[in-house]
């Protein structure tokens, strides 16, 4: 028996709709942000975020059998229940595995069978995203909008640390904070990291873009102990502070923080001693004591005891022989 047209046209369109069904592309609408492949979930339940480029329903599949229907206006929140083990949910065209563990406080969690190991990892959700995407995003036709300049965006919940007490911008302002870049250092939405830090520890956060400070790049010379053990930020804030290089704390106060009585009588910017002569522009901390910068580098040296110069020299700059 011949087909007649309209029947070819009917299997085609039954053909057509079920590759749709299968193929990836038309659930292309639906984007979830969270969670990822492999998350662990401390809970009974996880929420899914994400959005769709219009108004969209569409189903969640959770293991293959529980379905839940969402109407989505664009951006979309949805609490799906899990089982305490594995778990496998669809969304649109995504499949991600989920590690239900409830109350478990762990980073991260090896489950193994006999074919193989998957690492779950656990996150920490930035509390913005409960207060809904449109805090930093919209939607233009579809479109996700992503803020440039995050100051403005950020700084509408947090207070504004380019700014002291007085509401004046603070005068030493770390490039990429005042560039607006919070996210070279922070994820916006969730991370495994406290801080919702991209690096941990923070120190190593700061190696990646200062690597002439990294302690790992200088072996054979003399670390600081806060730099060996890339503890930066006991110096230097990440953000914004009064002090330049972003300092804690202004001059010598930064490092008597630490060292309480480091050699007292060799600090004096001054001298009766007739074979000592201080250089002007030797570095001070006000008009009485002598930097300690002025004589030991902060990070590393090749010299014993930090000394910013060969030890000869440097006392030689001062102790006349
Ligand atoms: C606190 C502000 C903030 C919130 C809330 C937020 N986002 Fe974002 N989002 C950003 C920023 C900033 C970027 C750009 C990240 C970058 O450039 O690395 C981004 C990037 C994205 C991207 C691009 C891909 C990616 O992951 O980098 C998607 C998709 C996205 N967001 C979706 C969402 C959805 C959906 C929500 C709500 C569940 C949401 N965002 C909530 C700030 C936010
Ligand atoms: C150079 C990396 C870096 C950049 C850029 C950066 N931050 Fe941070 N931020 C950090 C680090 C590191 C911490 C953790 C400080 C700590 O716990 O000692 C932090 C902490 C925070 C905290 C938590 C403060 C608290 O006490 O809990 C907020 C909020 C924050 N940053 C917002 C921002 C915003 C907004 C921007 C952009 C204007 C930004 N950050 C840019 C590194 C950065
Ligand atoms: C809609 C409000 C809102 C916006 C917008 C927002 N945050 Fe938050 N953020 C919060 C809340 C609430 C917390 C939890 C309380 C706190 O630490 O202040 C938080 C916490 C944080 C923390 C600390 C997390 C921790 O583990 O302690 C960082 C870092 C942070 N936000 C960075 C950012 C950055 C960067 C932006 C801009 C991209 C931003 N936030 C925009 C509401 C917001
Ligand atoms: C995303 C890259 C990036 C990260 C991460 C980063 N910085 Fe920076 N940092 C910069 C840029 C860019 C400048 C501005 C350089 C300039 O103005 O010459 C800068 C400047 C500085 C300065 C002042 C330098 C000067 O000559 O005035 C200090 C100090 C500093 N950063 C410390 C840190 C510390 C501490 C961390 C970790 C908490 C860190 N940085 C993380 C990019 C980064
Ligand atoms: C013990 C305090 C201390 C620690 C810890 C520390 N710094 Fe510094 N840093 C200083 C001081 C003081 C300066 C002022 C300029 C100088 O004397 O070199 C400075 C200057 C800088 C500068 C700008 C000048 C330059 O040499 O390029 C950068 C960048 C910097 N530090 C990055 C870092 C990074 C990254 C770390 C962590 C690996 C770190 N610092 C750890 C005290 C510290
Ligand atoms: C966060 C705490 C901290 C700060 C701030 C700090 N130091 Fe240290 N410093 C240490 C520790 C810890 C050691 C190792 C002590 C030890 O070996 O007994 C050390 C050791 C030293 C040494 C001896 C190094 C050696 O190998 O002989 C010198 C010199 C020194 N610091 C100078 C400074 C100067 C200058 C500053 C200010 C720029 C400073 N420190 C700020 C913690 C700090
Ligand atoms: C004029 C140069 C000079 C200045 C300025 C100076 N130091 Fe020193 N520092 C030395 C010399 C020399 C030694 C080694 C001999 C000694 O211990 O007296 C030393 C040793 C140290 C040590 C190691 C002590 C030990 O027992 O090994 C520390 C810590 C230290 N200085 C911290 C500081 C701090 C903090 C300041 C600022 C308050 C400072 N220094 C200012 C020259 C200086
Ligand atoms: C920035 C100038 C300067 C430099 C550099 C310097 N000194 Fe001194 N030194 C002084 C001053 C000022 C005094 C205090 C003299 C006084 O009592 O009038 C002093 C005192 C001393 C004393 C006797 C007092 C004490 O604290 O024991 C010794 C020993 C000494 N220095 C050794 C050194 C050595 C070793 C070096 C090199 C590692 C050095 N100095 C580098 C300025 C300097």
């Amino acid at each position: 028996m011949r087909l007649k047209p309209r029947g070819i046209s009917a299997v085609w369109a039954l053909v057509l709709f079920a590759l749709l069904l299968s193929s990836g592309p038309a659930f292309g609408e639906v984007t979830l942000i969270y969670p990822q492949d492999r998350t662990l979930v401390a809970g009974k339940s996880v929420t899914l975020y994400g959005y769709t480029d219009g108004e969209e329903s569409f189903q969640v599949q959770v293991n293959f059998l529980k379905k839940i229907d969402v109407e989505s206006e664009g951006f979309f929140s949805v609490e799906v229940p899990l089982i305490p083990a594995l778990n496998v949910v669809s969304v649109g065209g995504e499949t991600v595995r989920l590690f239900s563990l409830p109350g478990a406080k762990l980073d991260t969690f090896v489950f193994k069978t006999a074919k193989e190991e998957t690492t779950f990892t656990s996150f920490r959700l930035h509390p913005a995203l409960e207060e809904g995407c449109e805090s930093c995003h919209s939607l233009e036709e579809g479109d996700l909008q992503i803020p440039e300049d995050l100051k403005e965006t950020c700084f509408s919940c947090h207070e504004d640390f380019t700014k002291d007490d007085d509401e004046e911008e603070r005068e030493f302002i770390h490039g990429p904070v005042a560039e607006g870049e919070c996210v070279s250092c922070h994820t916006p939405h969730f991370s495994k990291n406290p801080k919702l830090l991209v690096e941990y520890p923070p120190g190593k956060l700061c190696v990646t873009c200062h690597d002439d400070k990294d302690p790992s790049e200088v072996e054979g010379t003399t670390i600081h102990r806060p730099v060996a053990k890339l503890e930066c930020q006991r110096c230097h804030s990440p953000h914004a502070s009064d002090a330049e290089y972003q300092l804690v704390r202004k001059g010598n106060s930064l490092c008597l923080g630490c060292h309480e009585t480091p050699h007292p009588n060799h600090r004096k910017a001054s001298t009766t001693k007739e074979m000592t002569v201080i250089p002007d522009d030797f570095p001070r901390d006000g008009e009485e004591n002598l930097a300690c910068i002025g004589c030991h580098s902060p990070h590393f040296s090749e010299n014993p005891r930090l000394f910013r110069i060969p030890e000869v020299k440097l006392c030689t700059t001062c102790h006349r022989l």
